[in-house]
């Protein structure tokens, strides 16, 4: 399915059309079922957190919303550096989000046991397809590599692990990651590449266009097998297409 391609003015337009679509998907649960989310990290989500407690806080039957993440750090929780950290300072604390609705990658614990704990948890709490574990929304950032997750053009091989969740580690600082592989983002209903930013826009444009080593980079591998991709850019992230 070629991936849906929606450009806004800012973040907070993308943010909007964020929380509408996880509440017309949410609205299609039956009662009892919970919407999974897989988390990314980094800065473009803890601005969409923001946005979401100042603007979308009570647009969501959040008790219904199950989040998960698509990779953290292998840092204790109460690190800066924390995927986990992060979305609890910016959005599970002003939304009150019971402990319930979240299930966190331990990354205080040992990294490849616990990537294979995480692989087996997500496995227990999600429905599946073919036999792997289905997010209804897995969100996903791009660096400035093409990487996605916590998989990098160095280790693009994690891609097609086929277990649930890998240990990488970041080619630059050395920091070791547990990330979704794409076994696992590939099943996914609904995988948001969210980008924003300048920084992004040639990256952004190589893996659409799929111009010179495109297939190299980690991000161009997401093709979900059942489900919709969608990349929501802002105008930054997306002046070099060519649409
Ligand atoms: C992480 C993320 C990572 C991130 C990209 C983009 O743990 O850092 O999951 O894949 O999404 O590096 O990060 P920015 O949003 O900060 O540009």
């Amino acid at each position: 399915m070629e991936p849906k391609i929606k450009i806004f003015p800012d973040l907070d337009g993308l943010a909007d059309y964020l929380i509408a679509r996880i509440h017309r998907q949410l609205l299609k649960k039956t009662e009892g079922q919970y919407y999974s989310i897989a988390l990314s990290g980094g800065s473009t989500p803890k601005a969409i957190f923001k946005i979401i407690t100042e603007k979308h806080a009570n647009k969501i039957n959040w008790s219904r919303v199950a989040f998960f993440w698509g990779d953290d750090r292998c840092v204790p929780p109460s690190d800066s550096e924390s995927n986990y950290r992060m979305a609890y300072e910016n959005l599970f604390k002003h939304l009150n989000l019971p402990e319930l609705n979240f299930c966190r990658i331990n990354g205080e614990d040992e990294p490849e046991g616990e990537a294979k704990r995480y692989g087996e948890r997500v496995d227990f709490m999600l429905p599946h397809v073919d036999g792997i574990p289905q997010f209804d929304m897995v969100w996903l950032g791009l660096g400035e590599d093409g990487h996605t997750a916590s998989i990098f053009p160095e280790n693009i091989g994690l891609f097609h692990s086929d277990k649930l969740f890998e240990t990488s580690e970041h080619p630059v600082s050395g920091q070791i990651r547990i990330t979704a592989t794409g076994k696992l983002i590939n099943s996914a209903k609904e995988v948001l590449f969210i980008a924003t930013g300048s920084a992004k826009a040639s990256k952004v444009a190589q893996i659409l266009e799929k111009t010179n080593g495109w297939e190299k980079l980690p991000a161009s591998l997401v093709n979900p097998k059942h489900g919709q991709l969608i990349w929501l850019l802002d105008k930054a992230a997306g002046a070099e297409l060519l649409m």
